[in-house]
């Protein structure tokens, strides 16, 4: 069990809200860190106090918890690998907690394979431009026209946007439902832990600790 003494400052954490931040908290539980302000389901409060272990908890739109974690504003943070590599922020990524398991992965209509293996300049839609173009540019050495979306990118290759689109599969359904398939996978993806820089120096032992303790859950095959 973590103990922490009255005059440490708060620990902050910005959790990406959703399922990520229910996953996060159900296995911070296990290693006795909790936040019953938050187990309110109705609630619309975005911050959350532990007064006891001086634990402070927000919740935030998945994409902005990297840029409150390199900011300093959240000491640290628990989002999506496909956010870590978009948004490109100077950041620390210190553990893989294996939830939110999925892949980042070039789909379409299977006629759009060949494209692929051809040195085609062909438009490629995503809500993750900078995974995209990383992927097309370094992997792939293939010149590509980017279109960025902010959703239902699926729909992009059925109504001729784009050849292909790079996004998150998980269990398939969407490309399924939609006549589309993976042609190639890019990425694994699931929920890490960052860590602002200075942080990482100075609660240095509050940060080694919880991943300590997180360590041990997962060799007792919690997570
Ligand atoms: C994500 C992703 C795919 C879908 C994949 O979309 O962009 O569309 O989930 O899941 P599946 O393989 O289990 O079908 P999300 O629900 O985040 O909505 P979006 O269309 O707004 O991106």
């Amino acid at each position: 069990m973590i103990k922490y003494i009255n005059d440490e400052r708060y620990l902050t954490f910005a959790l990406a809200k959703g399922r990520l931040a229910e996953k996060t908290m159900e296995l911070f539980k296990d290693i006795g860190i909790t936040c019953s302000e938050m187990e309110d389901k109705g609630t619309r409060k975005l911050i959350f106090v532990n007064e006891e272990q001086h634990l402070r908890f927000f919740l935030a739109k998945a994409s902005d918890v990297p840029t409150y974690v390199e900011y300093g504003a959240a000491d640290l943070g628990v989002v999506g690998r496909d956010t870590i590599l978009e948004e490109q922020r100077n950041i620390h990524e210190v553990m893989d907690l294996g939830f939110g398991k999925c892949k980042m992965c070039v789909c379409g209509p299977l006629e759009a394979k060949e494209l692929l293996s051809k040195n085609e300049i062909i438009r490629v839609a995503s809500k993750y431009p900078n995974i995209a173009k990383d992927y097309f540019a370094n992997t792939k050495q293939q010149t590509v026209e980017i279109i960025k979306l902010n959703g239902s990118v699926e729909l992009a290759p059925i109504v001729g946007l784009a050849d292909v689109i790079v996004d998150i599969v998980e269990t398939g359904t969407t490309l399924r439902e939609n006549g589309l398939d993976v042609l190639e996978t890019v990425t694994d993806l699931s929920a890490r832990m960052v860590v602002n820089q200075v942080s990482l120096r100075m609660e240095h032992e509050r940060i080694r600790k919880l991943i300590n303790d997180l360590n041990e859950k997962r060799l007792e095959g919690k997570f």
